[in-house]
C-alpha cells in the first residue's frame, strides 16, 4: 500500500437552493465527518473541506418562481445548511461556498489553462429558448409528448414513465416548463470537453488501479467506461455562474459540474496557504465523500479535467454511498417527502447523537435502505438505552456504591478466565473497529463499537459484583476475596468505559464527551493510540456521579414524527392544485375520460363555517363547512396561501363523495376546489353570487 503524508477529504457541495435532509447525511457527510473524526484521533495530518454549491440551472429557476435573485436564494439555503451540519457536529475545517470571489478565479483560470492548451471543442450548436423567459431551456425544463409511449409528461432528458433516455429535439410538442411557452430553437456556442480522449487513461486507473474502489462506485464507473464517452459541454447560457473567461463569452458561464469540485480546491485554498502540499503533492491522499448520483462527475469527468490540467493529485477513493428512503418511499423534495435536519435538531433537542447513530447503523452503504421512525425508537432504545448506555452507568453507579467513588486496585493475583476474556475482547474490538474505518466500513465499525459494550454487558452479569457486595457484610476472609472481585470488576469496567468512549468518538462525538466529563479526563484521552490500553484510569482516582448518556424515546414522539411526515407531504389527494414546484402537470391536459367519469364526482357549493390551523401540520386546515344538508369537517392544504379568519363565509366547491381520510388525527370529509395560477398562488372556486349552500356543480 501507498504510505501517505496527508490526508484531504471532500465531501460534495450541496446545493444551496433548499436545506439538506437526513439522505444527505446518511449519504455522504456523516460517514465523511466519522472518517476526519477517526483520522484526527490517529493525529494524521488531515483537512475536511465541504461548502454549498451555489450554481446550476436549478437555482435561477428558483430564483425566478419565488420572484427573488438568485444570490438571495443562495444565502437564505447557504445558512440553513452550514447551521444544520454544524449542530450535527459534522466538522468541517472550511464550509466555504462557490458564489465567493476566490472560487470565481479558481474556477476562471482552471478553465483557462484548459483553453490555452487547446483542450475544449468549440461547437455552435441549436438548442431550445424560451423567449418569454428569455432563457435557454436545460433538458429537465422542456416538457412534452414521449415518442415512446405517449406520456405527454417526458422531460427532455428522459421519460420517467416509460424511463427511456430522451433528447429534447425527440419530444412531440415540447413546452418551456417556465412560461408554458412553445420554445424555440436558437444557435449558441459552447465550449466542450472530449472525454473520449481519456478513456483509455480512465479505464486503466479506473477499471486496473482501483478495483479495491467498492462494489457499486466500481460497476458504475465500468458501465459508463464501457459504453463509451462523449464531448460534454463545459458552459452555459446564463446570467449566473462563473463567467466564462473569454472575449466572446458575454452571457456564458461555465457548468456547474466543471466549476463545482473545482470548489474543493478554492475551499481548500481559503482554508490554508498551505493548499499546494494537499493538492498538489503525490503524499496526499484525497478522498471524495459522495452520493451515488455524483459518481460520474467524481470518478470520470472531474479526474479527466485534473489529469488535462496537470500539477494536481486524483482520489484515492470515491466512497460512495447509495440512497435513503423514508418510510418505505423515495426522497422526494417537491413532495416534502423528506426528514428535514434543520427541523429534527428542533424536534430532538440534545439528540444529535442519536441521529448519527441510526444514520450509520442503518447507512445505505451498499444498497438503498430504508429510514423508519420506528427503527430510529428501536435502535435508541433497545441499543443505545439498553445496551451501551446502561453499560456505562452501571459501572459508575455501582464504583460509586461498591468502591467509594473512586477507580478501584486491579488485583493480579486472582484474575481469571472471564477478566482475561474481556481483555482479550476489547483488544481485538479495537482492531477490528480499526480495520474497518480505514476501510470506510462505517456501519461495521460501529456495529463493533456496540457488541464491545454488549459484552462488557455480559461481563457484568457473569461477576455479579452486587451479589458479591452482600458477602461484604459477612466480614473475616470471604468478605476481602469478595471485595477484592468487586474491585476487579469495576476497574476493568472503567477501563472498558474509557476504551469505549474513544472508539465512540469518532461516530458520537457528543457522547464521547460526556463520558470524558464523568470519568473527569482530558480530551487527550481519545487519541487512538490509547485504544487497547487498559491503564487509562489511574487507581485511586475519584470519578463524577454518572448522568445518562440517553433518553428513552417515547411511542408519542414517534407517532408525531410520523404524522408530521405524512400531513406535510404534497399529497394530491389532499391538495386539488398541484405544487407550486410541479407545474410540468398543469401544461398538458390529463389523458381523455368519458362522461360517466365525470358523472361519479358529487360537487357542491358550501360555505366555510370555520376554519384553523392543524397543529403541527404548517400546510393544514381544519374547515367545517356546511353543506345545507349537513356539516362537514374537510383538511384542506391551504394554510400557506390563507389565514384562518380571511376565510370564514367565504363559499366553496366541494367534492361531497370523496372517500373519508385520516390526516392528523383528524377525518377529512371530501376536498374543495381550488385554482393555482402561474405563481403558484391559490384561488377559490366558487359561485359567483352566493346560492344556499347544497347546490349541485356539474
Ligand atoms: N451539488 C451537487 C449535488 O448536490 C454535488 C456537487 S459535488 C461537487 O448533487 F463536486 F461538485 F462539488
Ligand atoms: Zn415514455
Amino acid at each position: 500500500m501507498k504510505h501517505y503524508k496527508r490526508i484531504l477529504v471532500t465531501a460534495a457541495l450541496p446545493y444551496a437552493n433548499g436545506p439538506v435532509h437526513i439522505g444527505h447525511l446518511a449519504g455522504c457527510y456523516l460517514p465523511a465527518d466519522i472518517y476526519v473524526r477517526y483520522q484526527r484521533a490517529q493525529k494524521r495530518d488531515i483537512k475536511f473541506v465541504g461548502g454549498s454549491d451555489e450554481h446550476g440551472v436549478p437555482i435561477t429557476i428558483r430564483a425566478m418562481k419565488e420572484g427573488v435573485s438568485p444570490q438571495q436564494i443562495v444565502d437564505k439555503y447557504h445558512a440553513i445548511i452550514k447551521d444544520s451540519f454544524e449542530k450535527m457536529g459534522i466538522s468541517f475545517d472550511i464550509y466555504s461556498r462557490t458564489s465567493n470571489a476566490v472560487h470565481h478565479h479558481t474556477s476562471a483560470d482552471f478553465f483557462k489553462k484548459l483553453y490555452d492548451a487547446g483542450l475544449f471543442e468549440e461547437k455552435e450548436t441549436e438548442q431550445y429558448y424560451d423567449e418569454q423567459a428569455k432563457v435557454f431551456l436545460a433538458d429537465r425544463y422542456i416538457t412534452g409528448t414521449c415518442p415512446v409511449c405517449g406520456n405527454p409528461n417526458a422531460y427532455g432528458d428522459q421519460c420517467e414513465k416509460c424511463g427511456s433516455a430522451l433528447s429534447p429535439e425527440q419530444l412531440i410538442s415540447p413546452r418551456s416548463t417556465l412560461s408554458d411557452a412553445v420554445p424555440v430553437k436558437r444557435k449558441t456556442k459552447h465550449w466542450y470537453f472530449p472525454l473520449q480522449n481519456y478513456e483509455e487513461w480512465l479505464k486503466q486507473w479506473v477499471l486496473e488501479d482501483h478495483k479495491e474502489w467498492k462494489n457499486n462506485v466500481y460497476g458504475q464507473c465500468k458501465s459508463w467506461l464501457d459504453s463509451g464517452l462523449q464531448s460534454r459541454a463545459m458552459t452555459r447560457d446564463s446570467s449566473w455562474g462563473v463567467k466564462v473567461p473569454l472575449p466572446d463569452a458575454e452571457g456564458k458561464v461555465l457548468y456547474v459540474w466543471f466549476d463545482a469540485p473545482i470548489g474543493y480546491i478554492s475551499a481548500t485554498k481559503e482554508l490554508t496557504d498551505k493548499w499546494e502540499d494537499y493538492w498538489c503533492k503525490e503524499d496526499t491522499k484525497l478522498v471524495h465523500f459522495i452520493g451515488k448520483d455524483n459518481i460520474v462527475f467524481h470518478c470520470i469527468i472531474f479526474p479527466s479535467m485534473l489529469r488535462a490540467h496537470g500539477n494536481f493529485v486524483l482520489p484515492d477513493n470515491v466512497p460512495a454511498n447509495e440512497f435513503l428512503n423514508i418510510e418505505g418511499d423515495k426522497v422526494s423534495t417537491s413532495r416534502n417527502w423528506a426528514v428535514w435536519v434543520h427541523e429534527y435538531v428542533k424536534d430532538f433537542p440534545g439528540c444529535e447523537d442519536v441521529l448519527r447513530y441510526v444514520l450509520c447503523a442503518n447507512a445505505p452503504e451498499t444498497k438503498d435502505n430504508d429510514f423508519t421512525w420506528k427503527d430510529f425508537q428501536d435502535r435508541n432504545n433497545s441499543e443505545l438505552v439498553a445496551i451501551f448506555g446502561n453499560f456505562i452507568n452501571r459501572a459508575l453507579v455501582l464504583m460509586h456504591k461498591l468502591c467509594g467513588g473512586k477507580v478501584p486496585v486491579f488485583h493480579n493475583d486472582i484474575i481469571d478466565s472471564t477478566d482475561q476474556q474481556l481483555i482479550a475482547d476489547i483488544k481485538q474490538a479495537v482492531e477490528k473497529v480499526t480495520r474497518n474505518l480505514e476501510e470506510y466500513r462505517f456501519r461495521e465499525a460501529l456495529f463493533e463499537v456496540i457488541e464491545l459494550s454488549r459484552k462488557g454487558n455480559r461481563y457484568m452479569q457473569e461477576k455479579e459484583p452486587w451479589i458479591k457486595a452482600k458477602k461484604i457484610a459477612e466480614g473475616g476472609e470471604a468478605a476481602e476475596r469478595a471485595q477484592k472481585e468487586i474491585d476487579n470488576c469495576l476497574h476493568l469496567s472503567l477501563q472498558l468505559t474509557a476504551n469505549l468512549a474513544i472508539l465512540i468518538n469518532p461516530f458520537l462525538p457528543g457522547t464521547a464527551k460526556k463520558i470524558l466529563h464523568m470519568l473527569k479526563v482530558v480530551e487527550k484521552m481519545l487519541d487512538w493510540e490509547n485504544a487497547g490500553s487498559l491503564k487509562l484510569l489511574s487507581v485511586g482516582y475519584s470519578l463524577r456521579a454518572p448522568e445518562l448518556l440517553f433518553r428513552k424515546i417515547e411511542d408519542s414522539e414517534i407517532a408525531a414524527q410520523i404524522e408530521k411526515l405524512k400531513a406535510n407531504a404534497v399529497d394530491k389527494a389532499t391538495v386539488a392544485a398541484p405544487p407550486a414546484e410541479d407545474k410540468a402537470d398543469t401544461l398538458v391536459l390529463k389523458p381523455e375520460i368519458v362522461y360517466d367519469d365525470f358523472a361519479k364526482l358529487d360537487l357542491r357549493v358550501g360555505t366555510i363555517d370555520a376554519a384553523s390551523k392543524v397543529e403541527k401540520a404548517d400546510k393544514l386546515l381544519k374547515l367545517e363547512i356546511d353543506l345545507g344538508f349537513e356539516k362537514r369537517t374537510i383538511v384542506s392544504g391551504i394554510a400557506l396561501h390563507f389565514k384562518p379568519e380571511e376565510i370564514v363565509g367565504k363559499q366553496v366547491v366541494v367534492v361531497a363523495n370523496l372517500a373519508p381520510r385520516k390526516m392528523r388525527g383528524i377525518e377529512s370529509n371530501g376536498m374543495i376546489l381550488m385554482a393555482e395560477d402561474k405563481a403558484g398562488k391559490l384561488h377559490f372556486v366558487k359561485p359567483e353570487d352566493a346560492i344556499a349552500p347544497g347546490a349541485g356543480v356539474s
